[in-house]
């Protein structure tokens, strides 16, 4: 930008004003009307009390007191950008989604990552998931892929989510620590959570700690559907690979990079896309029909497992660019409201009960946040289609019905109607059963998967996990816990959860953890030693 110099004015009443030299816009009140002086308020004499009359100055501190809205209660610090993404080929057998329809089709995009547990002002670098949240603007509505960085989660139901994080949020007594998961309630929750097995083998691995945005795979976690023209459905899971490949940073360097520049990963993305080396992922697809679904050892319907890409080869269907920072980070990035429940016709739900609890939860938390039902009526939220509805009025409303009619049905000839064959066709999955708070037996192995991924980890990607895991109980405080956690690390692989006792100090091994089915028998262990070296 260029630099104005400033000089020194006298004004009518022999008052002084800095102004820029050269022209500049006149300020104004949030009215219009214009400023003579934003320097000094309005008083009785130079050295009296303010009055009250001075609405400039009345106008300027309100608005100010009212600045903050209140950050998200999860994913609180992210950052985003724009983008869009273009389609290899029709994927028409499978979806009728238009995005989907045409080689070549771009769609523009908005994508925002984040941590999960601190807060808006958190470091970049600590170890935690991180959100990967995708907002579609197709011609059809807006379809937000809500993902993380990790293919599965803590948790099988939605209800647990407040538990899950409230542990891992500073404790309510001390507010303290913030975002980090090394703390007696997080391992206290965890140690009593059995199906979060998994997805901690994740946390503690390299890829909680990413060198940038820039090289992380996402997850929409969940089996989702797609749904072609003849009303056929196919299972889908939802990947991102990032074109420059993944990479970590190691937990030394973490620590180093959060005390020397906190916001890296902010700087990262802003530095590559300003200078034009604009970031991308292609998304791939896993696709399969119920009878691959029944034939699974695990329960598709469970999001603390996934379909190991050796068993279903994800498939490349298009690729993401990221290619413009938004021009008002507040505006843009505070601002977007994604939720898992925006798809288009031709994407669809499947049971999952953490994905049915999200579909509820986003709306709720949307209103809570940006405090209007209104919020579509902001620019990064609004579609990039025709849009048209009968919602009416409400705090900030920016759009109404035009003309007499607010209703439908109608005899005025007015106004949209229901269209079943355009319209968003819920897939008719055939349900029945008692109403019940029951879950799925078929969700009951917590270990295998668990096990699966660390074996599938290299002897320094092991050695890390170790270290983390090391590090982190020994930040918690009580040895119960402790040794709770060592069961499960028993169950997952027994080289590891010695390992880790011997490095906490646990003298006598405990048991290994209850087991509501045992672990899979035909998977190998990890080599001995490999992952205790060093
Ligand atoms: C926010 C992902 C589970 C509630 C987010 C964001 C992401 C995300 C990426 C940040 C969106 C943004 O950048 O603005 C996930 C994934 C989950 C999961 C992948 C599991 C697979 C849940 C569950 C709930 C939930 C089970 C509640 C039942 C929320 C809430 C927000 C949020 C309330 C804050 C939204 C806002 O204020 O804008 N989630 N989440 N999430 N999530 Fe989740």
């Amino acid at each position: 930008a260029t630099i104005h110099d400033q000089k020194l004015v006298r004004g009518n009443g022999g008052e002084l004003h800095q102004l820029a030299e050269g022209e500049t816009e006149v300020l104004t009140t949030a009215q219009g009307g214009p400023v003579a002086d934003d320097q000094n308020s309005l008083k009785i004499g130079s050295r009296g009390p303010t009055v009250l009359e001075d609405f400039h100055f009345r106008e300027k501190i309100f608005h100010f007191d009212h600045e903050r809205i209140p950050e998200r209660v999860v994913h609180a610090r992210g950052y985003g950008a724009h983008g869009y993404f273009e389609t290899y080929e029709s994927l028409a057998p499978y979806t009728r989604a238009d995005l989907f329809q045409r080689a070549g089709e771009k769609t523009p995009v908005f994508v925002r990552f984040s941590t999960v547990a601190g807060s808006k002002g958190s470091v970049d670098l600590a170890r935690d998931v991180r959100g990967f949240a995708v907002k579609f603007y197709t011609k059809e509505g807006n379809w937000d892929l809500v993902g993380n960085n990790i293919p599965v989660f803590f948790i099988q139901d939605a209800i647990k989510f407040p538990d899950i994080i409230h542990s891992v949020k500073p404790e309510p007594d001390r507010g303290f620590p913030q975002a980090q998961s090394a703390h007696d309630n997080f391992w206290d929750f965890i140690s009593l959570t059995p199906e979060s097995m998994h997805m901690i083998m994740w946390v503690m691995s390299d890829r909680a700690i990413p060198r940038s945005f820039r090289f992380m795979q996402g997850f929409g976690v969940h089996t989702f559907r797609l749904v072609n023209a003849k009303d056929e459905s196919t299972f889908v899971k939802f990947i991102w690979k990032p074109k420059l490949g993944m990479q970590s940073v190691v937990w030394n360097e973490a620590v180093k990079i959060n005390g020397a520049d906190p916001d890296f990963h902010r700087r990262d993305l802003w530095n590559a896309i300003q200078s034009g080396d604009f970031p991308e992922w292609e998304l791939n697809l896993q696709l399969f029909d119920q009878e691959f679904a029944d034939s699974f050892d695990f329960d598709v319907l469970d999001p603390t497992k996934i379909i190991p890409e050796e068993v279903l080869e994800p498939v490349p269907v298009g690729r993401l660019v990221l290619d413009r920072m938004p021009d008002n980070f507040f505006a843009e990035t505070e601002q977007v409201a994604f939720m898992t429940q925006n798809v288009p016709p031709g994407i669809d739900f499947s049971n999952d009960p953490l994905l049915q609890g999200r579909n509820f939860s986003y709306l709720d938390t949307q209103l809570k946040r940006l405090g209007s039902p209104n919020f579509t009526h902001i620019p990064i939220n609004a579609p990039k289609c025709p849009l048209h509805n009968f919602q009416q009025d409400g705090h900030m409303a920016m759009r109404n019905p035009v003309g007499r009619v607010n209703y439908q049905p109608n005899s005025w000839g007015e106004g949209p109607r229901e269209s079943p064959q355009k319209g968003f066709p819920t897939f008719a999955n055939p349900e029945e059963g008692q109403k019940v708070r029951l879950r799925a037996e078929s969700f009951a192995d917590h270990y295998s998967q668990a096990r699966q991924f660390f074996i599938s980890q290299t002897p320094p990607e092991q050695r890390h996990i170790v270290v983390a895991l090391t590090f982190e109980l020994s930040k918690c405080e009580n040895p119960v816990i402790r040794e709770r956690m060592v069961s499960h690390l028993l169950n997952i692989d027994e080289t590891l959860g010695t390992a880790i006792a011997d490095k906490l100090g646990i003298k006598k091994l405990p048991k290994p953890a209850d087991a509501a089915v045992e672990p899979r028998d035909d998977l190998p262990t990890s080599p001995a030693l490999s992952i205790i070296e060093n």
